[in-house]
């Protein structure tokens, strides 16, 4: 079917789902009008650059290690936050890269990741009924009028603290401080005392020994082992920002979303002829969708056709989330129609979203055992299928917080009090997704 005309404001001609409501119009078109002529955070050569990374990532050439908090928050918009994400990122892409023997392309949920969908559009507690809170670009979390009033300033301090953590990202990777000599500057404070520290550091020596030998080959101070690329991405899901940092630049053709290098589509709003797939299908980005359970082959073909109409390699990722007791019932499906058209997919598997349980006590949790179940799961399934998994999609944190129960340390349910910190989904903590990396190569490697 031909599609009408595309222009970055042509989703305002759709239903779309999961956008706050302003009070006042006027008081968001004077913000946006803002937000458009200031400069972008990122640049399509970026862009460009992880697209190709990508198409090597769909030909198992390199693995996609995409990970961060569900929601970002502006408090957290400081330095030991933002560092020790990296450090874990770093830390896990070096294991992945000795165990898998591949490159790494780092992607974070960062520098952005400021909007929730909701499950509703208010909540209610002890007879007062308030706005959901719909991330930190929307609203604030606390339980109070003032707190959950929408408020479109929120979207200039988004875009600030986007560019804020961009910069320290930025020049942290150029400078010593990513220099694959030296890993040690990725340690965390409590990393010493972790149940990993061990394994860790023997998969370290490995590449220190490594890279020892290709200096005595005279190719060690090649540029690239002195600082790393690191990419940004975050859910795309409020489209008046979106729409306000689409950009068309001087040297090439078509728009750019130039907020993140990856934005995706969030599973609630992947409705064939909603606004969000409407906006996504004319950037010229690489774009994720979120895939689960009650997805059609219908839906799928569509869904490629108007995201991906050139099956370009790298431009499109399916990320699926179906949970440890579902995926085998519905990924081969979904393998199979996508094989069958003959289309060019980068598969990621992300094994936190279909994995959440609520506890006696009310925390939302995820087990460690379910998450690398389903990604066991998932390797496996592809490689029957004759497909490739080419990277994984992880919520988590530098920090020692407590939201996921199980892991090394044997986080319980009544350990989760600790330090439950998220204000959307629970994330893994250090010692968790540093676990995670290593049980990946284990069976992988
Ligand atoms: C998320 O990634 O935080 C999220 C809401 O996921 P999904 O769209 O897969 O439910
Ligand atoms: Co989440």
């Amino acid at each position: 079917m031909n599609q009408p005309h595309w222009h970055p404001a042509s989703w305002q001609e759709r239903t779309t789902l999961q956008q706050p409501h302003y009070p006042s119009t006027q008081a968001l078109e004077e913000v946006l009008s803002q937000l458009t002529t200031l400069p972008p955070l990122v640049t399509s050569w970026e862009v460009e650059s992880l697209k190709q990374e990508l198409a090597a990532a769909s030909r198992g050439e390199a693995f996609l290690l995409q990970g961060g908090d569900c929601a970002e928050n502006f408090g957290d918009c400081r330095s030991p936050v933002i560092v020790n994400k990296l450090k874990i990122l770093l830390q896990m892409s070096l294991i992945l890269i000795h165990g898998l023997e591949k490159r790494v392309v780092r992607v974070g949920r960062i520098a952005g990741q400021y909007a929730k969908p909701r499950s509703a559009d208010s909540e209610t507690i002890a007879g007062v009924t308030l706005p959901s809170y719909r991330g930190d670009l929307v609203n604030a979390p606390e339980f109070t009028p003032e707190a959950r009033r929408v408020d479109p300033e929120r979207l200039l301090t988004g875009y600030s603290r986007a560019a804020i953590t961009l910069n320290h990202i930025r020049a942290l990777s150029d400078c010593g401080f990513a220099d694959l000599h030296h890993p040690e500057y990725w340690d965390l404070d409590f990393f010493h005392h972790s149940p990993q520290a061990e394994e860790y550091r023997q998969v370290v020596r490995d590449l220190s020994h490594s890279l020892r030998f290709l200096k005595q080959l005279g190719v060690g101070d090649a540029p690239d082992l002195s600082r790393v690329q690191f990419y940004t991405s975050h859910e795309g899901l409020h489209l008046h920002y979106e729409e306000a940092l689409t950009r068309k630049t001087p040297n090439r053709s078509g728009y750019y979303n130039l907020s993140t290098h990856l934005p995706w589509i969030g599973f609630r709003t992947a409705e064939l002829e909603g606004g969000h797939i409407e906006y996504f299908r004319g950037i010229n980005n690489p774009i994720g969708i979120k895939v689960g359970p009650g997805v059609s082959p219908q839906w799928i073909e569509a869904v490629i056709d108007r995201l991906n109409p050139e099956n370009e390699p790298g431009k499109l990722l399916f990320i699926h989330r179906f949970g440890a007791d579902r995926i085998e019932q519905h990924l081969p499906h979904l393998l199979r129609t996508v094989k069958q058209a003959g289309k060019e997919i980068l598969w990621i598997c992300d094994p936190m979203h279909g994995n959440t349980v609520t506890t006696a006590n009310g925390y939302k949790t995820r087990h460690f055992n379910h998450i690398l179940q389903e990604l066991e799961q998932a390797f496996e399934i592809h490689r029957s299928e004759g497909t490739i998994l080419g990277g994984v999609h992880f919520e988590l944190t530098g920090d020692d917080v407590s939201e996921c129960i199980g892991g090394a340390r044997g986080m319980s349910e009544v350990d989760l009090e600790r330090a439950y910190e998220t204000q959307v989904d629970p994330r893994l903590n250090y010692e968790q997704a540093l676990e995670m990396a290593l049980a990946i190569i284990r069976k992988q490697g």
